[in-house]
Parts: structure tokens; C-alpha cells; sequence
């Protein structure tokens, strides 16, 4: 099992973003992985095939869960939504914050039905983005403006932080300041392949910017030795004192 020489990290930074087709290969990876050091993410794909079944699954390996299914919908069905997981216990839910204020109401509603209440954070701009495809659904501010945005609206009503793309870090944490969390997905070395990300950063730049978690997605689940590849980022974030 990875971690063994790890144990001054005693916070982990790291949600492994678990976008398998296959609950195989993500058992594979989930073996080899300590929740003390790294949370789960399950996103629309692994729900939607494996539904409920699998998530109880995850959780009873003690791992700490991200449900991340985005939500984005009128308020009364993002409410409902929301109060069905009450009875898993998850660690942090995603809405979309461009959902509206209602929306987001709605949803921080909701989270009171959980006997222990999950994170409830919001999309800002997704880190597939180009300023382009803001252009196209007609949000003529720059990203980091509407990241900026959205996120005041996201703390306004309550909810306890935003999915932001590194580009944005800075600025939101300045103006919302540190108790509001930041998650960071489109994390990636300076030479791997970006796929449909836009707008990423590596490792050793989220290290710099302090943020409070970040997403390793396919650097880690498309590599050919995972482990080793996290074994890395770990004694990066180890050298660093980032935990
Ligand atoms: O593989 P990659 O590192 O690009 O994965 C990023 C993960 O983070 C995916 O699961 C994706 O759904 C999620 N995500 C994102 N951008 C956001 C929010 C979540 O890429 N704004």
C-alpha cells in the first residue's frame, strides 16, 4: 500500500477524480490508496453506471466522497435530488452556481436533511473553458470575472466553496478570503496531454496558490503506473509542506 512513508501528512490536499468506465479498474486503483491521504470523487460517469450500490461501496472502505454530479436544474428538483443521498454519508456536493440564487437556496436547503451535512460547493467556470466558449453562451466577462462572480454569489448564500480553475485562485481567495474552500480540477505536468482541459495548472503551481484540494483526474487514472505517478505528487506536496 502507497503512504506507508507518509505520515506527517496528516491533511490531505489530493481528490482522486474516479472517471472509470469499469468498477474493476477503479477497485484496482481504490486498493492501492489510504483515505487518510486522498478523497474520492465519483462524477456523472461511474453514478450513472453504478449508481447508489457503488458509492456505498467506496464509502464503507472509509474513503471520504465528492459527489460530484454538477447539479444544475430548477430549485425543487435540486432540492429533492439533494435530500435523496441524505441517508449516505457523503463528504462534499457539487451544484452549479450559474444554477441562480434560487437554485443554490434550494440546495443549501437540502443539506439539512443529512444527518451529518456534506460541503456544498459550486461549478464556477469549468476548466474546459476558453474564453471563446464563454462568448458562445453569451457571458461577454473574462473568466476570471465570472469565476469572481459566481463565487461571491456561491458565499453569499452560504455555501462553503467553489470548484475553480487555477487561473482564478488567487483572486478568489483574496476577495472571499481563506475560510471559503477552493477545489482545483485540470491539474496537469507541464508536458502531459491537456484532452478537452483549457485551463490547468501543474502540481507544483497549486502547491503555490495553497489551495485547499486539488483534482487529479486522468494524470493519474490514464497513467501507466498511477501509483508511482501519486507517489510523486505526494513527495512534492511532502517537500513542500503543503499539508
Ligand atoms: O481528467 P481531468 O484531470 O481533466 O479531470 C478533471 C475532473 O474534474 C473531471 O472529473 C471533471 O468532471 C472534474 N471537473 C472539472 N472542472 C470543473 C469541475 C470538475 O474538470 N470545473
Amino acid at each position: 500500500m502507497l503512504y506507508k512513508n507518509f505520515n506527517k501528512i496528516h491533511k490531505t490536499k489530493i481528490i482522486i477524480a474516479l472517471d472509470y468506465s469499469s468498477k474493476k479498474k477503479a477497485l484496482i486503483l481504490i486498493k492501492n490508496l489510504n483515505p487518510k491521504f486522498c478523497r474520492l470523487k465519483i462524477g456523472k460517469e461511474m453514478f450513472f453506471l453504478f449508481g447508489i450500490n457503488f458509492l456505498k461501496k467506496i464509502i464503507n472502505l472509509g474513503f471520504k466522497i465528492f459527489l460530484d454530479l454538477k447539479l444544475n436544474d430548477i430549485p425543487n428538483t435540486v432540492f429533492k435530488a439533494i435530500r435523496s443521498f441524505s441517508n449516505l454519508s457523503l463528504w462534499m456536493i457539487s451544484i452549479h452556481a450559474s444554477g441562480g440564487k434560487d437554485m443554490m437556496k434550494a440546495a443549501k436547503l437540502a443539506i439539512k436533511f443529512f444527518k451529518k451535512p456534506p460541503l456544498l460547493v459550486s461549478i464556477t467556470v469549468l476548466s474546459s473553458f476558453s474564453i471563446k466558449n464563454l462568448h458562445e453562451i453569451g457571458i461577454f466577462s473574462s473568466i476570471n470575472q465570472q469565476i469572481l462572480l459566481l463565487s461571491q454569489l456561491s458565499k453569499d448564500i452560504g455555501l462553503d466553496g467553489v470548484v475553480c480553475p487555477g487561473s482564478a485562485v488567487k483572486d478568489v481567495k483574496k476577495i472571499l478570503g481563506k475560510n471559503f474552500k477552493i477545489i482545483t480540477p485540470g491539474i496537469r505536468m507541464s508536458d502531459s496531454t491537456l484532452y478537452d482541459q483549457k485551463n490547468v495548472i501543474t502540481p507544483e503551481q497549486a502547491i503555490k496558490l495553497k489551495i485547499d484540494y486539488i483534482v487529479l483526474g486522468r494524470i493519474i487514472t490514464f497513467s501507466k503506473n498511477p501509483i508511482n505517478d501519486l507517489k510523486k505528487i505526494f513527495l512534492l506536496i511532502q517537500k513542500k509542506k503543503y499539508c
